[in-house]
């Protein structure tokens, strides 16, 4: 499928996004262990319950990684991202086109599931996503959206600190609590929630992060490794030999489109 190289040069919020990613396409996939993690990608699928495959569209895809087990379980994947990079990735396993998830290129009604894993927090305007997710789903149709948030009350503002440290397009920051809200505020019910821990090297991390420069690499290294007591037990963070380990807590939701 051809791929739509517009809108690059008009709009720069986004092109910032795009600058961070287009840089790390290529190597993307086995840059952190959450993007291939099969427990994690499989999660996705299962939160579709037991629907048989239908037409699933992937959002703000990356190299397409959950699409990918989508289309391998029967399902005829769709994929966009703002990145022409990272739609040229996933190209070479489903459809993608390279667009913003803010205005979707599809007919009201179009899919039976829309999957978002690890964006929302880089979005504009992520209201207007859901409502665009919304319009192309089906009738009781299921937006399955995961992401990274923080394990409780204990963790979250210096896990808020390490990701306005590290990720400079970061919108807002959200807990899982404000997901769930978020969803249900556009039109969706939640149906089920899912929480699973992956574990990351974060030294790996870093270094497969070109966007950021050495100095920055050694701050947020410096701000897992010496997290204040509560996060490092809740994220079980791990030195050894020069390398940083600690879990990342996922929230995998189940969202049911109900009528507005
Ligand atoms: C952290 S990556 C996640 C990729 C993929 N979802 C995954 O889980 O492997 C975020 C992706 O969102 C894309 N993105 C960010 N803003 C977007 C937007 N407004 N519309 C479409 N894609 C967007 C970026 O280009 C990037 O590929």
């Amino acid at each position: 499928m051809a791929i739509n190289h517009g809108q690059r040069k008009t709009m720069n919020p986004a092109n910032s996004v795009i600058d961070q990613f287009r840089k790390r396409a290529r190597t993307y996939s086995g840059s952190a262990n959450w993007i291939s993690d099969c427990g994690l990608i499989r999660a996705h699928l299962e939160a579709c319950g037991r629907r048989p495959p239908g037409h699933a569209l992937e959002l703000c895809c990356g190299t397409g990684m959950v699409g990918r087990d989508f289309r391998a379980a029967g399902w005829s994947v769709c994929g966009i991202d703002l990145t022409r990079e990272m739609a040229e990735e996933a190209n070479q396993f489903f459809p993608c086109i390279c667009v913003t998830a803010e205005k979707i290129p599809f007919l009201d009604d179009s899919f039976d599931v829309a999957v978002l894993r690890q964006a929302y927090f880089l979005l504009e305007d992520g209201r207007k996503v859901l409502a665009e997710i919304h319009r192309v789903l089906k009738p009781g149709g299921v937006l399955v959206l995961s992401q990274t948030v923080p394990y409780s009350d204990a963790d979250a503002d210096w896990l808020e600190h390490i990701h306005r440290t590290k990720q400079a397009q970061l919108k807002r920051f959200f807990t899982e609590e404000d997901l769930a809200l978020e969803l249900e505020r556009s039109c969706f019910r939640v149906t089920a929630r899912r929480r699973l821990s992956v574990r990351e090297d974060i030294t790996r991390w870093l270094a497969a992060a070109p966007e950021l420069s050495a100095k920055k690499r050694a701050q947020v290294r410096g701000l897992v490794a010496d997290a204040p007591e509560a996060y490092r037990r809740l994220h079980r963070v791990q030195s050894q030999g020069g390398a940083v380990f600690e879990n990342w807590n996922w929230v995998v939701f189940s969202a049911r489109k109900r009528r507005p």
